[in-house]
């Protein structure tokens, strides 16, 4: 696998030889306030590659150095390794910070070989360096991040990361240039298995594919034991935070019974207790018809999306930023529900009680270091799952349902993230670091590097410099109101769902499970080359 040749755009065999073309940008209108944060960066100019008649002969910078942030996604490794390949070509030295953005604070890095870059190829993980969700944005870390890179010569920060790791990479960009430092330049690269990171330029974030198609594997393999012994539903709840993509491509990819996608589930303003009814409907009707088994995924960032749920957990939000102090204060578990639950309006103390204690803990509590809800630890899966069960005795012992239940729950994520890159993902990641390498080259600062057209071959991929604040709008996060790159959530109109919808009464009504296999990465390139269906759907569509 390391042996695989990547493919990517002819334009990138050269950073020295690109010359960028500005263009307006087609993103919609940021905020007055996003462009006085980033008054020193704020631009709307995107930059399109072209070859240049003559090449600079001599490097325009000495040492470049990146830094892998937030979860893992299969293709991290080739990133770097098309950084490398560019850099090492005109003599530029690439350094890796080790654990994330709090490697960058401690100095703590070291020189990227030739020989280490090999071994590193194609692999899926980010052990190459380590990963964090730390992030620099107090004064003191920015001010310590500036003397760090320019203590120790860089010339460019290359942070490869998901919407939060990109918005970081943005205000060190901005932190740098308002303090007069224009030789140090910041580029972001898109990356999370979520697919959260998209817009009009940035198609789709690295690792979605490699993730979504070692899901579908397993979501195809349970099906297969569902379909054979006829007497299970498997709940499978899959990664992917607020937004549904991952459940939307797996669901294309396999065709489940029931795929719940939490945008639309938004949309509609669907409770909890309608959401477990119309559940509860179809496992009834499938009873009638004999079928007492089945497969229903499950986004994980459906209970942030139930309405009484997202009220709940926005004020949950503000409290906790409000009185984190004498909320610290209290030790057990129960002082601090207590008190929470006092501060709670009528309506959301109530959803609050209506749920399980675990998940009331994770609920309050878990949050990572930008502010989100860690809704990996929330067993969205279970609660439907009780409540199903609730919903089913009920109709039981009114007669109306007569069939068989049983159930078994599953959470995908962990073990996607790491899993060897597809052909697409190793082949894009690699072209997306000769592309950060291409920006770094030309000193432009925070900056995103994109490849467009992804639905065609590596070939005519389109490699682009988008401005990160150009993406950006205000948002509360920790309980104050800050630039962030917006999430994309799944369009309930695009392409790739009207698929879906099309689709998914036939899949609920009779079996169409798809099987499909492991991930392949050596055959013919209708096999092994594909890009994920929503990207292909979404291409066709356009
Ligand atoms: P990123 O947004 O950093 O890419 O992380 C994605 C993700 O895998 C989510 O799908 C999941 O909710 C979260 O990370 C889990 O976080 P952690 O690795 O901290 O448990």
């Amino acid at each position: 696998r390391r042996k695989y040749k990547n493919q990517y755009p002819e334009i990138l065999s050269d950073i020295s030889q690109i010359e960028f073309k500005s263009e307006e940008s087609k993103l919609p209108a940021v905020s007055s306030d996003v462009k006085e944060k980033f008054s020193h960066t704020f631009s709307t100019k995107i930059a399109s590659f072209y070859k240049s008649s003559v090449a600079q002969s001599k490097p325009s910078i000495k040492k470049v150095g990146v830094v892998l942030s937030g979860g893992q996604a299969p293709g991290g490794h080739n990133v770097i390794c098309g950084m490398f390949d560019a850099l090492h070509d005109k003599g530029v030295e690439l350094h890796g910070f080790r654990m994330g953005p709090a490697g960058i604070l401690k100095a703590d890095y070291f020189r990227l070989t030739q020989k280490l870059i090999d071994s590193f190829r194609n692999t899926g993980g980010f052990d190459m360096l380590g990963s964090g969700r730390g992030k620099i944005e107090s004064d003191q870390d920015l001010e310590k991040c500036l003397a760090i890179l320019k203590d120790h010569q860089f010339d460019s920060l290359v942070v490869i990361g998901g919407d939060d790791s990109n918005t970081n990479a943005a205000v060190i960009a901005e932190y740098l240039k308002s303090k007069g430092e224009d030789d140090i330049s910041v580029v972001g690269v898109p990356k999370t298995i979520d697919g959260d990171l998209q817009n009009d330029y940035v198609e789709m974030s690295f690792g979605f594919d490699s993730a979504t198609k070692l899901y579908s594997e397993l979501i195809s393999n349970i099906s297969r034991d569902a379909i054979s012994a006829k007497k299970y539903y498997h709940f499978i709840r899959l990664m992917g935070r607020a937004a549904s993509h991952i459940t939307l491509e797996c669901s294309l990819q396999t065709r489940p019974n029931i795929a719940l996608i939490s945008e639309e589930n938004a949309a509609q303003n669907k409770t909890l207790n309608e959401l477990v009814a119309d559940i509860g409907e179809a496992v009834i009707d499938r009873a009638n018809r004999g079928l007492n088994y089945g497969i229903i995924l499950i986004p994980e960032g459906l209970i942030e999306q139930i309405p009484e749920f997202s009220h709940l957990i926005h004020e949950l939000n503000q409290l906790l930023a409000d009185e984190a102090g004498y909320i610290d204060t209290l030790i057990s578990f129960s002082a601090k529900s207590e008190h929470i639950n006092k501060k709670l309006n009528k309506d959301a103390s109530y959803t609050l009680s209506s749920i399980p204690m675990n998940i009331q803990r994770q609920l309050f509590f878990d949050r990572d270091p930008h502010g989100n809800v860690q809704v990996s630890r929330i067993e969205t899966e279970k609660l439907l799952l009780e409540m199903l069960e609730a919903y089913l005795d009920e109709k039981r012992a009114k007669g109306h349902f007569i069939g068989k239940f049983s159930s078994q729950t599953h959470f995908f994520g962990y073990e996607g993230r790491c899993v060897a890159p597809t052909n697409f993902d190793a082949n894009y990641c690699y072209s997306l670091g000769r592309t950060a390498a291409a920006i770094a080259w030309q000193k432009w600062t925070g900056y995103m590097a994109v490849n467009s057209k992804l639905g065609l071959e590596p070939k005519d991929w389109e490699p682009k410099a988008i401005p990160i604040s150009s993406m950006m709008a205000m948002e509360t996060r920790n309980g104050k109101l800050k630039p962030v790159i917006t999430k994309a959530l799944v369009q309930v109109d695009r392409p790739a769902m009207e698929c879906f919808k099309k689709h998914r009464s036939a899949w609920l009504k009779e079996d169409h499970y798809r099987f499909v296999g492991g991930i392949q990465y050596f055959g013919p390139s209708e096999l092994c080359d594909q890009p994920p269906m929503v990207v292909q759907l979404d291409c066709e569509g356009k």
